[in-house]
């Protein structure tokens, strides 16, 4: 074990999983009797993954774990932290960490630190920055983090149904990482909302006030952007005042595209009312009558709204728009939103254009948390490369999923509905429909302890 400050701390390895089934959007949209355009332009959603009654937070987790260490040949024994962020509670107090360790049984290795986390969205970030933090304190022994989110996102029949989803990410943080977290550049914000939460235990559905969770989110991109300038800026005097030109790529929590992309409009209108008199000519011409604009009344200000998004669009089309595929075609999947963005950027052009690059991140839980912080990509060109091989499967494995139609869809729904934490219970949904390697729920026993088993996986170690 070095005695020495690790260096160079971050993701060495990054897992996705969405489900084997999805609802196309549009067909959504006639079903649901929502005008044409609403889910997929309005939203700018295409398809929305969802689970059966097979897959519960659980197996989505043992499912995400189990792939990463098989796929990365990292040995069990070589994990010393595994943290889990999430928001899809099954039990109140047993975690779906300590249901992990099932995992790790075989290797006898239970000298793993690290529980849940709950912040809606945000428990996801948490768990990583405990990762990261763990490697770089006293108490790090050496061993590899494992930072894990999962969450299964469905509301109840009407207006937010089409911003659902689900998945799971697992990352391996350790130092010497391909993506790297740049020190002293976290910026947060907490507050207390109820824009999105879960009262009633004894349903999957969150109470929504889908405005004002808009408000919360917008509210929380401004004061976390200003911080993170204002942190930026007294590391990097030389690179004051740039704004979003500091950033390569911009990555956001995606709840449904549209939103991220009036994101990108909303921290150019920051960058706006930030600059000097000499930049405004230089950068915002044609913008003079927001001069006098404050960002508090305007979160909903169509014109500024507009102005801001066609200021910014070449800013979106270049350094945001590739890290929205999985959120447009699996949707919100809450705690994993922010790092299925990073994943689709990831996969979204050669590994080479991305070396040595500075990547945002804003991350967004309603109830609230929020933090924005920075993640440079190593400058090792063939480190960089087969970190981003190892994503090959992703693409095939989004295409070989299975459009089920939206009668059948919301059959499920009702099936998940009725059966929320029934017990003892025996699911019925499609074994044969997940994807190889993939973790079920086999039962639930009458003292509602769940059992799982796995689907075949394919030897080569592609799932
Ligand atoms: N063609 C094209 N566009 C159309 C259309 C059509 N036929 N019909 C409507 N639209 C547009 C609307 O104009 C609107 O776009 P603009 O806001 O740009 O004008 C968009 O489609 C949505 O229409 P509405 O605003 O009428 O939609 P709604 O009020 O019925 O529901 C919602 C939208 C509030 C987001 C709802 O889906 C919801 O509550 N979702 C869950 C909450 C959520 O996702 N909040 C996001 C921030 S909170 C967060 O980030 C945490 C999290 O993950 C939950």
């Amino acid at each position: 074990m070095s005695s020495r400050w690790p260096e160079n701390v971050g993701i060495r390895a990054i897992e996705v999983l969405f489900p084997a089934q999805y609802v196309d959007q549009a067909e959504l949209e006639q079903f649901d009797g929502a005008s044409a355009g609403k889910y997929t332009i309005g939203l700018g959603q295409a398809k929305m993954g969802f689970c059966s009654d097979r897959e519960d937070v659980n197996s989505l987790c043992l499912t995400v774990v189990s792939r990463l260490l098989e796929r990365h040949h990292i040995k069990h024994t070589e994990i010393g932290r595994l943290e889990v962020g999430t928001e899809t509670i099954v039990d109140k107090s047993k975690s779906v960490k300590s249901v992990l360790m099932q995992l790790f049984a075989e290797s006898g290795n239970t000298d793993i630190e690290g529980i849940d986390t709950t912040n809606a969205c945000y428990g996801g970030t948490a768990a990583l920055f405990n990762a990261l933090n763990w490697i770089e304190s006293s108490s790090w022994d050496g061993r590899y983090a494992l930072a894990v989110c999962a969450d299964i996102a469905v509301y109840a029949k009407g207006a937010a149904r089409p911003t659902g989803g689900a998945g799971a990410i697992a990352m391996l943080v350790g130092p010497q990482a391909a993506l790297i977290f740049e020190r002293g550049l976290r910026a947060t914000h907490m507050e207390h909302a109820y824009d999105f939460y879960k009262p009633d235990l004894s349903s999957e559905y969150p109470t929504v006030d889908g405005k004002l969770s808009i408000q919360c989110y917008l509210s929380a991109l401004d004061i976390c952007y200003r911080l993170y300038r204002k942190k930026f800026e007294k590391q990097h005097p030389e690179q004051s005042q740039r704004g979003l030109q500091n950033f390569d790529a911009i990555l956001f929590h995606t709840p449904f595209c549209k939103l991220v992309q009036k994101s990108v409009g909303r921290l150019s209108f920051n960058d706006f009312l930030l600059s000097s008199e000499q930049q405004r000519l230089e950068h915002f011409a044609g913008l003079e009558r927001f001069n006098s604009a404050t960002l508090e009344s305007t979160y909903f200000d169509r014109d500024v709204e507009k102005a801001f998004l066609a200021q910014s669009a070449e800013v979106f089309a270049s350094k945001t728009k590739k890290s929205l595929l999985l959120a447009n075609q699996v949707g919100n999947m809450y705690t994993p939103s922010v790092y299925s963005g990073l994943v689709s950027l990831l996969i979204g052009g050669p590994a080479a254009d991305l070396v040595g690059k500075r990547i945002g991140v804003f991350s967004y839980g309603s109830g609230l948390a929020a933090s924005m912080y920075s993640i440079k990509v190593t400058q090792d060109v063939t480190a960089f490369e087969k970190f981003v091989a190892k994503l090959d499967y992703v693409l095939p494995l989004l295409n070989a999923r299975e459009k089920i139609a939206p009668e059948q869809f919301s059959a499920l729904m009702e099936v998940r509905e009725r059966n929320n934490h029934a017990a003892p219970y025996t699911p019925t949904g499609s074994i044969s429909a997940l994807s190889p390697g993939t973790y079920y729920l086999k039962d639930v026993d009458a003292l509602h302890r769940r059992s799982y088993d796995r689907t075949p996986t394919i030897t080569n170690g592609v799932h």
